[in-house]
């Protein structure tokens, strides 16, 4: 099947400084991917390569079969989505939305119909006769995304559009934009440094580190199994707890060993054959349970430091090893800071890494 955009071997220097290199990527019709990782890692350098707004130093970048690597921005097929919009503000929202279509000269019906299709898609209709003054933050970012929209092309790309948005608003749109993108069907690469968009949106997350992508796989999959440690750290809240370590050979099974700990490792499916040397144990909040020992698992004792009541759970911090951990539990907690708890954790569900941080 042909992609509907290719990024070959891209490369971006600003000067002598790289900060995209031999970089690829296909990303599939109908896809949603997202672009994860912190400020800074070259997310809205790659989108911006995409559209054609940013000159690239090597490679090409194919859009619907296409080498567009040097064409127009105009003429790539594609519609954009700033973090920050800028609205024609002395525009009613129906100027707003058609601007683009009159400049490329389209029939005035076809216009219509486009700017109808779209107000109706993004609950506009009502709003069409204001102007931006008049409209609330939420509303004006769906003018945003209905300017993209009316365009009516195959690829749609949005670079941290919920960015300036307070949390209930940022949570509404999110609803929205995947609602959207199930009735429309379009490809859509989304720009975002908040994993839970990441996380609730994507089809594939492409997470990016340094302007090199670390793992490109489905939420899940990137939640359970973790290519390396900056993954892991950087997906989940509370952030995934790790033990440095050892791994040795056990009596029948490689054991992990760390301060006094000894957890048996048969339960954990390895990508290759487990060998011994230094190790990190990685497991998340959720990944222990509370009543250890009735559990027959391995248990990591240790005093409670805080509780966290989250509403429908909680997360318990306690320390073990001069280490503060942490523990999610479902419904009414009694615990106290003091208490002494000896939770189990279910090895299968962990995660290690070796010496370089690649997952074992
Ligand atoms: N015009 C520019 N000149 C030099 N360096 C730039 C320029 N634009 C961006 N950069 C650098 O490129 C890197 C990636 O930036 P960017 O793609 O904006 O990151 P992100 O969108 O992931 O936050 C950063 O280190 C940034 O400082
Ligand atoms: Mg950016």
């Amino acid at each position: 099947m042909q992609s509907a955009v290719s990024v070959k071997d891209l490369k971006i220097a600003y000067g002598d400084h790289t900060v995209i290199e031999k970089m690829s990527i296909d990303i599939a019709p109908r896809e949603f991917l997202v672009l994860l990782g912190p400020s800074g890692c070259g997310k809205s350098t790659l989108l911006n390569a995409i559209a054609g707004l940013q000159d690239i130093t090597a490679g090409e970048v194919w859009i619907s079969g296409k080498n567009v690597s040097w064409e127009e921005p105009k003429d790539r097929g594609i519609g954009m989505v700033f973090q920050s919009y800028a609205l024609y503000p002395r525009m009613s929202v129906r100027k707003n939305l058609s601007f683009g279509l009159r400049v490329a000269g389209l029939p005035k019906t076809e216009i219509e119909a486009r700017v109808a299709r779209t107000a109706a898609l993004l609950h506009l209709d009502t709003l069409l006769d204001r102007r931006p003054a008049a409209l609330s933050g939420g509303q004006r970012q769906r003018v945003a995304i209905g300017r993209a929209l009316v365009r009516e092309v195959d690829v749609f790309l949005f670079d941290e559009p919920l960015s300036n948005l307070d949390a209930k608003l940022r949570n509404e749109l999110r609803v929205e934009i995947k609602k959207l993108h199930q009735r429309l069907g379009n490809t859509m690469i989304y720009v975002t440094h908040d994993q839970v968009e990441a996380l609730t949106l994507a089809d594939r997350i492409a997470i990016m580190r340094d302007g090199v992508i670390q793992q490109l796989a489905s939420p899940a999959e990137i939640y359970r199994r973790p290519a390396n440690l900056f993954v892991a750290g950087f997906i989940g809240a509370p952030a995934m707890n790790f033990i440095e370590g050892r791994i040795e050979r056990g009596d029948a099974a490689p054991v992990f060993r760390s301060n006094g700990l000894t957890i048996d490792l048969s339960g954990y499916s390895f990508r290759a054959v487990a060998v011994e040397g230094p190790a990190t144990l990685g497991f998340r909040p959720e990944h222990l349970v509370l009543d250890g020992a009735a559990s027959s698992l391995p248990t990591i004792p240790g005093r409670v430091s805080v509780v966290e009541p989250m509403g429908s759970d909680a997360v318990i911090w306690f320390d073990w090893a001069d280490q503060s951990l942490s523990l999610r539990l479902m419904g009414d907690v009694t615990l106290e800071p003091g208490d002494a708890v000896a939770p189990g954790l279910d090895i299968a569900k962990a995660s290690l890494f070796g010496a370089d941080g690649s997952r074992l």
